[in-house]
């Protein structure tokens, strides 16, 4: 049987108080009844508190899209677990392609970061993906298996990890993964979390695809056996197209 689905929206840095509420008036109204898909909106953090507010009452989640890796302290600019926790939020992605090639996290900062936020409550989506030229070098498994060592542990929360897979030349990009490409990523990640938490345990975790998922191409990726929802960045700052993807992956289940 198939996990329940969890679709994120990932919306960067994007959008003001206003285009946020608006955002989510159109989400709240529009979800299938009932909902079987677990949904989350990862918001700047300075969206938090109010959109904390807006999805009160809701099946709607609030997430972060990164965090430090300390309690607190003297670290101008950052924000904690702690304090992603006591805003609100259920989850927070941690290593998202952005954070590692933009602003050069390392391994060793990410690993600090899914310890630090699974200690505090938060459920982590941890991202992993390889670069055009590493798929080109037929590299994408060594790359993933890599991600992977340098942040899991098998003491790690199993019930507070979710896994993203998105390719970095389909992160924004509009060219996505095939299904059969996603699936082969999807399954090739399951056999390595069988080794960090067994495989009974790695078969009950979720492996979102992320990648220029749109309405048009959701359901063919959530119907792949190993995709088990999406992280979703441009299509989820338009209500209807996000509400259109979660219903794919309703539809998929
Ligand atoms: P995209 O972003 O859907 O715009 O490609 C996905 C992501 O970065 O999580």
């Amino acid at each position: 049987m198939k996990r329940k689905p969890f679709v994120a929206g990932n919306w960067k840095m994007h959008n003001d108080l206003g285009a946020a509420r608006e955002l989510m008036g159109g989400l709240r109204g529009n979800l299938p009844k009932p909902l079987n898909v677990d949904v989350a909106v990862c918001t700047p953090f300075t969206l938090l508190y109010p959109m904390g507010k807006e999805i009160d009452g809701t099946d709607i989640k609030l997430g972060a899209q990164n965090c430090h890796f300390e309690p607190k302290g003297a670290f101008t600019g950052e924000i904690s677990a702690q304090m992603l926790a006591a805003a609100g939020c259920t989850y927070v992605i941690i290593g998202h392609s952005e954070r590692r090639h933009v602003f050069g996290e390392t391994g060793d900062m990410l690993r600090k970061k899914v310890v630090a936020a699974q200690e505090c409550g938060l459920h982590v989506i941890y991202c992993i993906g390889e670069l055009l030229e590493e798929r080109e070098a037929n590299r994408t498994e060594q790359v993933v298996e890599s991600q992977l060592q340098e942040a899991l542990s098998p003491d790690l929360r199993t019930d507070l990890l979710t896994l993203a897979y998105e390719p970095v030349w389909a992160i924004g990009t509009g060219k996505t993964a095939t299904p059969d490409q996603a699936q082969a990523v999807h399954a090739f990640v399951r056999a390595k979390l069988s080794g960090f938490f067994g495989q009974e345990t790695a078969q009950q975790l979720r492996i979102q695809y992320g990648g220029s998922v749109k309405p048009g191409n959701a359901k063919t990726l959530f119907e792949c056996p190993d995709v088990d929802g999406g992280l979703v960045g441009g299509a989820c700052l338009v209500a209807e197209d996000f509400v259109a993807i979660i219903s794919a992956a309703q539809e998929s289940a």
